[in-house]
């Protein structure tokens, strides 16, 4: 299939990577890490597909070199990994050597093949006994998250190319305390509110820590959708905005702006944590760059269900576009709607990068290997949107793809799959895609 882009047409510095997590493929049984937050969602039946966790995953753990090989051969510049708080502090205060030691591995087996380690801190594995005292809810969290973020950063943070505190903040907070689809699933507006601004205090938390240590690089990884309103009715619009300030606008304001965006406090304000304000200057320090996770839009509609009353009175409608495996709406030009408004209203001429842009398919092994020509379009449409945006002069300085391999959906198990690499999760076995192929041509020319 042909694909119409190459490294050439990017700015020479521009970085090309890939992005997993640790939860989603090391298997989480191995090297003494402590129970999560997450298992102990998934133990809850319904909570998700089967039941499945990570226990095993993808067994990066013990297939590390053999991962980073196709880091390597696919020509990427960056792997953009976790690392697991619970593997590091399997109960959240004492260290586990074999966690630390697992890391700083890995850390020199990219350095080893010429690949930028650039680390997340927190992308999801809350460590249960930090989870039993309120996790997320707890205002302490920002100090444990703190002294986490010191454990792990001053044995590696010296190798670090960059590193992001929290991967995307709007599910830790929105949709694991207000949405309940991921741990620790709760449906609760009062546990969202004081998560949706503890989450931005550890990132403070988190940076400031860093700081110390003296590491330069620091950024913040947001998730984004486009939010479009169903109609042009006042209603639908005002119900847009909404889902756009809860989504969007909310982690932005708080890092770049020290305040809260007004249509989202109309609901939240009541139920934040006391002297909230107060918590500014650790939310606000500075970054050097800010990460974009785009996947889709959402078509969002006023709630007409009278039995659903209270804020913030909104609901998703289905879409016309084509969807992926996940039913999401295919929609590239959100990215460049997304990398456009950042740098203008929030932004300026920090340097941007697409941390997480990818596509689940029901892939499927052949005697001829993987074929996935709707990842290949998804990828070539998208890039086509980062490009059009760096031309309007937008600072975007790398993309990402998610994912290198295909791994653990969080409470869709393992039957979406996002990789560039197929993993046939009985015998753990790697094929890449013709996807894959098609990018590391693409790289090398
Ligand atoms: C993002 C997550 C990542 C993966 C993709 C599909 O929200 O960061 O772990 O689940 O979605």
């Amino acid at each position: 299939m042909s694909f119409p882009h190459k490294r050439a047409d990017f700015p020479d510095d521009f970085i090309f990577g890939v992005a997993t997590s640790s939860y989603q493929i090391e298997g989480h049984a191995k090297g003494g890490a402590g129970r999560t937050h997450w298992d102990d969602f998934a133990a809850t039946p319904g909570n998700v597909v089967r039941g499945e966790t990570g226990a095993l995953a993808c067994d990066h753990y013990t297939r590390y070199a053999e991962d980073l090989d196709l880091v390597q051969a696919g020509g990427f510049d960056a792997y953009r990994f976790s690392i697991s708080w619970a593997r590091v502090m399997p109960d959240g205060v004492n260290i586990n050597p074999e966690g630390v030691d697992f890391y700083d591995r890995l850390t020199d087996a990219m350095l080893e093949r010429g690949i930028h380690p650039c680390a997340t801190l927190y992308h999801w594995e809350l460590p249960s006994s930090l989870a039993d005292k309120g996790g997320w809810r707890n205002r302490d969290i920002a100090h444990w998250f703190a002294d986490f973020t010191q454990a792990i950063m001053s044995r590696i943070g010296d190798r670090m190319s960059s590193v992001a505190p929290i991967n995307e903040p709007w599910c830790v907070a929105w949709l694991s305390h207000f949405l309940g689809e991921h741990a620790p699933g709760l449906r609760d507006i009062r546990a969202a509110a004081h998560a949706m601004h503890h989450v931005l205090l550890a990132h403070g938390s988190a940076i400031e820590t860093m700081r110390a240590l003296g590491m330069t690089n620091l950024g913040g990884v947001f998730n984004m959708e486009w939010a479009d309103p169903v109609d042009n009715s006042p209603q639908a619009t005002r119900a847009a905005a909404r889902y756009d300030g809860i989504y969007n606008h909310w982690f932005l304001s708080g890092v770049f702006k020290g305040e809260y965006p007004q249509i989202v406090l109309e609901g939240l304000e009541p139920h934040l944590p006391d002297r909230w304000q107060d918590d500014f200057p650790t939310i606000q320090s500075p970054l050097d760059w800010v990460g974009v996770n785009y996947y889709t839009r959402k078509r969002i509609a006023p709630e007409t269900d009278l039995t659903r009353p209270g804020w913030p009175a909104l609901r998703e409608v289905d879409g016309p576009l084509p969807k992926t495996q996940m039913g999401w709406e295919i929609y590239p030009e959100g990215l460049y709607q997304l990398l456009t408004r950042t740098t203008r209203d929030y932004t300026g001429d920090l340097p941007l990068f697409v941390t997480e842009n990818g596509m689940a398919c029901a892939d499927q092994r052949e005697p001829d290997g993987v074929n996935d020509p709707a990842r290949i379009a998804y990828l070539e449409t998208h890039l086509a949107q980062v490009k059009r945006a760096i031309q309007d002069g937008v600072p975007v300085q790398g993309y990402m793809v998610w994912s290198l391999l295909d791994n653990y959906e969080w409470a869709l198990g393992y039957e979406k799959r996002f990789g560039l690499v197929h993993v046939d999760f009985d015998t753990l076995e790697r094929t890449p895609k013709s996807s894959y192929h098609t990018l590391a041509n693409a790289l090398r020319s």
